[in-house]
């Protein structure tokens, strides 16, 4: 997609469709039509269309002024793009109106359009016969006296955190099949080796051994493929405090022998949605060029009730000294999650985050909209006002100190279930924090309610929504500026 920002509007003739954002309640420029009230309706597409060979138009609603944000005009130009990919247009001249420059701040408006325009059309059909060929080449933002340098550099700045998106989408959407566990591991190898300040390590079979990555081992029991934690730490300033993204790489969760039921159960490769939330955010830091000090832990494995997989009852003894009886094998992720903080753990980390497609019981506490986030409330504040601004939304959910004897066993120092039928999400998290070291800053995501979308809507397409991405890139970028400071 070629973008090209503009200075003037007598340039964009040109155009296929030209374009203009209609916001509720707002005072706008005058236009040669009347703007309906249900023409400014958020994500609202009207098209009117030219007589032969002469420029269409287009208005986009952005819903009402009050609610306003970076993220409707995102969203809108998701809804935007798809609309006129289906009338077959090849370019669209967006005026970007000094009214709504003006209650967002130019660049900020610009950047999410560009945002939302190419995550909104991308598609994931690569093993269909006839992949859908976007017709769209080209997107002109008129720029409505902002500073034209500032402009085209929030224009890359936003394709970046496109493109890392796509790729924790592409990967999450990838078939069983093709993302097994070797496969994953193979594609971090890929994707990572070489980059500046950037080194990969990965520990499978004798390594995971030698490192106690017992909860690896045992999930994976079952599989023919080899799980692995792979390590790539990015220190383009090794001076900042070593923060640790830990991320849940399960690429087929079919729940071990405690099996999953269903219809349908493609879903159960989303289960690899934290894992490719940080392979994705620190694609994005990388690219960025940011100055910091990660380190991204990618546990990787699948949990399928082969031949040999893990029964129930069994117990997973952790170097940090802690056994945990497997009361179900379904609960997985916090299994491996456990080798992911511990290993943050030996290598130093001041700070961990971990994300996951942890459980049921975050959709139900908080719909499918918000992400969860637990631990220190300094991270969780700075997360939560983050996902505002870039839709990648987490909502701050306690650690309850009573309900830890819920995750009591009869055998062993800790179960992987609670022997409660409420609060199974905050539950995980109690279960988590048992491995880290109490003096480390540390946060838990769980994301196993906003890990796809159900159909499009806005920038997101039916199947993986590459969640994470950009919050944690974000978290990542905002953490080197105060340690700048
Ligand atoms: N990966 C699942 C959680 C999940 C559920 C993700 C639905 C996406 C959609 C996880 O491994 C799991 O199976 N969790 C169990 C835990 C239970 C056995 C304590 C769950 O949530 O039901
Ligand atoms: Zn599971
Ligand atoms: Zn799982």
């Amino acid at each position: 997609m070629n973008i090209r920002v503009l200075e003037s509007s007598a340039s964009c003739s040109e155009a296929d469709i030209k374009v203009y954002l209609a916001v509720e309640g707002a005072e706008r420029l005058e236009l040669d039509f009347d703007v309906k009230p249900a023409m400014t309706a958020h994500g609202k597409v009207t098209i009117f269309y030219g007589t032969r060979g002469s420029q269409h138009t287009a208005v986009i609603g952005l819903g009402h002024a009050k609610r306003l944000s970076t993220e409707m005009v995102r969203r809108a130009a998701g809804c935007a793009v798809r609309a006129f990919e289906q009338e077959g247009f090849r370019s669209a001249a967006v005026l970007l109106d000094a009214v709504l420059a003006e209650m967002l701040a130019f660049d900020a408006v610009l950047g999410a359009w560009v945002e939302g325009w190419i995550l909104g059309r991308y598609t994931f059909d690569a093993y269909k016969k006839d992949p859908h060929q976007g017709t769209l080449e080209e997107l002109i933002l008129l720029n409505a006296g902002g500073d034209s340098g500032a402009a085209q550099h929030a224009v890359e700045k936003s394709r970046r955190r496109a493109e890392s998106t796509m790729l924790a989408r592409d990967w999450c959407n990838e078939p069983a099949n093709v993302m097994t566990p070797e496969q994953l591991t193979e594609r971090i190898v890929q994707r990572f080796d070489g980059r500046a300040h950037t080194r990969v390590k990965v520990y499978q079979g004798e390594a995971l051994a030698e490192h106690g990555m017992n909860g690896l081992l045992a999930v994976a029991q079952g599989s023919r493929q080899l799980p692995a934690l792979v390590e790539v730490a990015y220190a383009s300033d090794p001076s900042q405090p070593l923060l640790a993204l830990v991320g849940k790489g399960m690429t087929f969760d079919m729940g071990g022998m405690n099996v999953k039921t269903g219809r349908d159960l493609s879903e159960a490769r989303f289960d690899m949605g934290g894992a490719c939330a940080v392979i994705g955010a620190l694609d994005l830091v990388i690219a960025s060029g940011a100055a910091a000090n990660v380190v991204a832990l990618i546990a990787i494995a699948d949990n399928v009730p082969g031949a040999g997989a893990l029964l129930p009852s069994s117990i997973v003894r952790y170097p940090n000294g802690l056994t945990v009886q497997v009361g179900n094998t379904d609960a997985e992720g916090r299994l491996i999650l456990a080798d992911g903080l511990l290993h943050a753990g030996r290598l130093g980390a001041a700070e961990i985050i971990d994300i996951a497609t942890l459980t049921g019981a975050v959709g139900h506490a908080l719909g499918l909209r918000v992400a969860g986030v637990w631990g220190d409330p300094n991270s969780t504040k700075s997360l939560h006002e983050l996902g505002t601004v870039s839709g990648d939304r987490v909502w701050p959910m306690p650690l309850i100190d009573d309900d830890d004897v819920l995750l009591g066993s009869d055998y062993a120092d800790l179960n992987n279930i609670s022997s409660s039928a409420y609060g199974g999400a905050n539950a995980a998290a109690l279960f988590l924090r048992r491995f880290v070291e109490p003096d480390t800053r540390w946060v838990h995501i769980d994301m196993a309610n906003t890990v796809q979308s159900p159909t499009d809507r806005g920038y997101e397409r039916t199947g993986a929504t590459g969640f994470g991405v950009r919050l944690l890139a974000d978290y990542v970028m905002q953490r080197a500026e105060q340690c700048e400071q």
